[in-house]
């Protein structure tokens, strides 16, 4: 008796996951659905915006694949916090409506970064140095007052931004947040942005998170944040990827060693350059190509579909995938590292159509 009904549940339980493994083989792309339908069960979907693309036609687009946002600048310190007595709302208010209107998740970015700080935030009004003192209570007085004033509106911050060392023989960077804190600014960051909103989850947030000696720096950062019990929720990996890297095992293996530390992971800023991954500006070269053949869009959409398989089977790990801005029309990488040499990163072409990478990034 025992046995029997354990067969049939057993066998219930089949009937079940065939059933349910046929509903997503058989779900058919189609034009009227979005990348947060197709990915409902498994995280938001997300992407980067300035104000310029939540109106028009990127607009529409936004509303249909998208249910979570970044501001792509306008919450950065130098925007938002231009002067020491003057901050800057206009902009990332406008953000956080169109979100609240349109039922979409806000990720805030970022609370504190090396670049696109204010000039006025390490002198003081003699134009010298600040002390370490006088820094955190900057820094204090900035996080609360933007936390705050965005308190249950946004759900997650970038606290910290790229705090480790480019150089593999250095450990921090040495910004002047460290000339000036040493390291003591990373935890300070996370604790005031925990007491400004004791419900937003903090990430700390950086690049080329899957090269295995960056990952090992990284890990040892976190790892000494979990240890110091640092208010930290997460890690995100920017994901500003390329044809070239990650590798299907060096993103596995960075996942695996994130969330070892029992943190969540979100993929912050997606995007997946045509171009081998370089640092410094430079000018575009003399009859250096910037064409999209069909054999790159190919590899890119190859690309694509493994990262996403990779997510899908991470999906008790990763609480959001981020794309950095909207569609080919417009990217950072246009300008960056080359300036005038452009990218074709993501999934919409520069008409908002979908790509070979869309197609494959929503079959399975
Ligand atoms: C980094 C930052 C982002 C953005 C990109 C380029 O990844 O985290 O805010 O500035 O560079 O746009």
């Amino acid at each position: 008796m025992k046995t029997s009904s354990f067969s049939i549940r057993k066998l219930t339980l089949a009937a079940l996951l065939v059933g349910s493994a046929g509903l997503v083989s058989s779900q058919r792309p189609t034009a009227d659905k979005g990348l947060k339908d197709y990915y409902k069960n498994y995280f938001p979907v997300g992407v980067a915006v300035g104000r310029q693309s939540i109106q028009g036609a990127e607009g529409e687009l936004i509303k249909q694949h998208f249910n979570s946002i970044t501001p792509e600048n306008a919450m950065k310190m130098g925007p938002i916090h231009p002067e020491e007595n003057r901050y800057f709302w206009t902009d990332a208010d406008a953000l956080v409506d169109f979100a609240q209107k349109n039922k979409l998740r806000v990720r805030g970015h970022n609370l504190l970064w090396h670049e696109q700080t204010p000039k006025w935030l390490f002198k003081d009004a003699q134009g010298k140095q600040v002390s370490k003192e006088v820094l955190l209570q900057r820094l204090h007085d900035h996080i609360f007052t933007v936390v705050k004033r965005y308190k249950g509106k946004i759900y997650a911050w970038d606290v910290v931004n790229e705090a480790i060392a480019d150089n593999p023989q250095e450990f921090l960077r040495n910004s002047e947040w460290y000339q000036i804190c040493g390291e003591d600014f990373i935890a300070k960051a996370f604790e005031y942005a925990h007491e400004a909103d004791p419900q937003a989850q903090l990430f700390y947030n950086d690049y080329n998170t899957e090269r295995p000696e960056k990952r090992e720096r990284i890990f040892k950062l976190l790892k000494k944040l979990k240890d110091a019990k640092v208010p930290i929720d997460a890690v995100g990996l920017q994901g500003h990827w390329s044809l070239q890297e990650p590798t299907e095992a060096e993103l596995r293996q960075a996942l695996d060693q994130y969330a070892s530390l029992g943190l969540k992971v979100q993929i912050t800023e997606l995007d997946v350059s045509i171009y081998p991954w370089e640092k410094e500006r430079r000018a575009k070269r003399p009859g250096e190509s910037d064409a999209y053949t069909p054999e790159l869009e190919q590899k890119q959409a190859a690309q694509y579909k493994m990262f996403f398989k990779v997510f899908r089977d991470y999906k008790n790990v990763l609480t959001g995938v981020t794309f950095w801005n909207v569609s080919d029309k417009y990217s950072w990488l246009d300008t960056y590292p080359v300036a005038g040499r452009k990218n074709y990163p993501l999934l919409f072409d520069q008409n908002q159509q979908p790509k070979k990478a869309y197609w494959e990034v929503v079959k399975f």
